[in-house]
């Protein structure tokens, strides 16, 4: 550990627990800007950022974080060329194999939101595999976003809600914030409080747009595959320095 990220760690420990973010949520991105400044293929910037999702979850879980989620792959992504796209689903096989020890030991237990009916079959068992293996973990909950689009979530939770409504079973008036969040892929969490993004982008690219209504947005200049548990410290910090109002005039 270098004394950089030992420092950010101190400060963080000296925090009150209720000042860490419950919930982070991550767009990775610049990997292929990484790898086209090193003269390199697209895909070894994936490759790269392989190291930085260890760092990020083993950092969160130092941090005190419990919920980790990783936007991995967007249903936007589906139209990268194709043996970009293989490149990525070995990448997921290959981390639920290769990670599955560690993750297990750390404690961590893995989800997955998006539409998984998309992947290939040996993809869907990979993801299967590692969920069920996981599922006892309690230090961190990781949470990865794979074919994932946000309006297409929110467009079959409105789905779901007519279909309830055709049969009877839910009034119209009944349809409030959280009969909606209820059919979200996320029901199960509390939404992000801190929204990371690297690469120095500041946009959304459909991750999440109900669920980031109130979430504090941090964007770093540094590309993922650079990213490490020293920079995830540092939005830490910079979160606790936010004063969150929900709207209202302070957050107390
Ligand atoms: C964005 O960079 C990154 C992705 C589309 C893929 C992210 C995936 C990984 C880091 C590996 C898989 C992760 C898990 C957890 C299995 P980009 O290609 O859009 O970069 P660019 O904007 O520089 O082109």
């Amino acid at each position: 550990m270098t004394s950089e990220t030992s420092e950010g760690l101190d400060l963080i420990k000296r925090l009150d627990r209720a000042e860490i973010p419950t919930h982070v949520a991550v767009i990775m991105d610049g990997n292929g800007r990484w790898a086209t400044e090193r003269g390199l293929p697209r895909f070894e910037g994936h490759r790269a950022g392989m190291k930085s999702v260890r760092e990020v979850v083993e950092g969160a879980i130092e941090a005190g974080v419990g919920i980790l989620t990783l936007f991995a792959f967007s249903q936007e992504n589906w139209q990268r060329p194709a043996p970009e796209i293989a490149f990525l689903m070995e990448l997921l096989k290959h981390y639920a194999k290769a990670e599955l020890r560690d993750l297990v030991k750390n404690g961590v237990r893995v989800d997955v939101v998006g539409e998984i009916e998309r992947l290939g079959r040996a993809e869907r068992a990979a993801i299967d595999s590692i969920i069920s293996a996981t599922r006892e973990g309690n230090k961190l909950q990781l949470i990865l976003a794979i074919s994932y689009s946000s309006r297409r979530e929110l467009m079959q939770a409105a789905q779901r809600l007519a279909e309830r409504v055709a049969a009877g079973e839910l009034l119209p008036s009944e349809i409030d914030e959280s009969a909606f969040q209820a059919e979200l892929y996320t029901a199960p969490w509390p939404d992000p409080d801190l929204l990371i993004r690297t690469s120095g982008e500041y946009r959304i690219s459909n991750f999440m747009l109900w669920q980031l209504a109130y979430t504090e947005l941090y964007s770093t200049p540094v590309l993922w595959p650079d990213f490490r548990r020293e920079h995830l410290f540092e939005a830490v910090l910079e979160y606790t320095k936010r004063e969150r109002r929900f709207g209202r005039i302070s957050a107390r």
